[in-house]
């Protein structure tokens, strides 16, 4: 199993993942569900990869690392990195949001994604925490970053507010 970059390599893979995935999903948002191809190769794509060093982006918007879970071959997953806090990421989505292909649920690949995420995490972000934001209702999601160290620290009305500290094992989690 191995988490990889966004990439122009793996287009298409990426874009059968991107195109299938729902618009809000428990709130892990896409905006390009239903995509064309033409239209992911020559605009969605360059766009994804560029929001790791966004350029002519409002001063609001964090940079952000797209990568997808691959195993033995199929891309399985994705999983998204955001570089650092702002207020409104603190009180909100957090660091990282995730999702896996609708028939590979239930597999462990969340969990296992989720681990590999937080290592690359612990190299982007400046946060002593990851900080993640689940909908009470989504037991799946919540088990998946309990899998990994998380701790619920807080709610409001629709969530469960979740940190890992950086310096937590995962041990054999997944
Ligand atoms: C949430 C999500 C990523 C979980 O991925 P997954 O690959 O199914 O997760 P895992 O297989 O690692 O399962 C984690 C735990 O949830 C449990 N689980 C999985 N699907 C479940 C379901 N539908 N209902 C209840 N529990 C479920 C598993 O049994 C496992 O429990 P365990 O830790 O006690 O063994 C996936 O369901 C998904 O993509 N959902 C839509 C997008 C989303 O909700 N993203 C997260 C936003 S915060």
């Amino acid at each position: 199993m191995e988490l990889r970059k966004i990439n122009k390599n793996d287009a298409k893979a990426q874009l059968e993942y991107t195109t299938a995935l729902p618009t809000d999903e428990n709130g892990l948002t896409n905006p390009y569900n239903g995509v064309s191809y033409d239209d992911y190769i020559e605009k969605v794509l360059p766009t994804l990869i560029s929001y790791e060093h966004p350029v002519n982006m409002p001063d609001w918007f964090v940079p952000e690392t797209y990568y997808y879970l691959w195993d033995e071959g199929r891309l399985v997953g994705e999983f998204r990195i955001r570089h650092h806090l702002t207020e409104a990421l603190k009180s909100g989505a957090g660091h990282i949001g995730y999702s896996i292909k609708r028939e590979e649920r239930g597999k462990g690949y969340g969990t296992a994604g989720l681990k590999l995420t937080i290592l690359e995490a612990k190299k982007i972000i400046p946060e002593d925490e990851i900080y993640l934001r689940v909908n009470k209702d989504n037991i799946a999601s919540r088990k998946v970053m309990q899998n990994n160290g998380g701790k619920i620290v807080g709610e409001d009305d629709g969530h469960f507010f979740v940190r890992i500290p950086k310096y937590f094992d995962c041990g054999n989690a997944g």
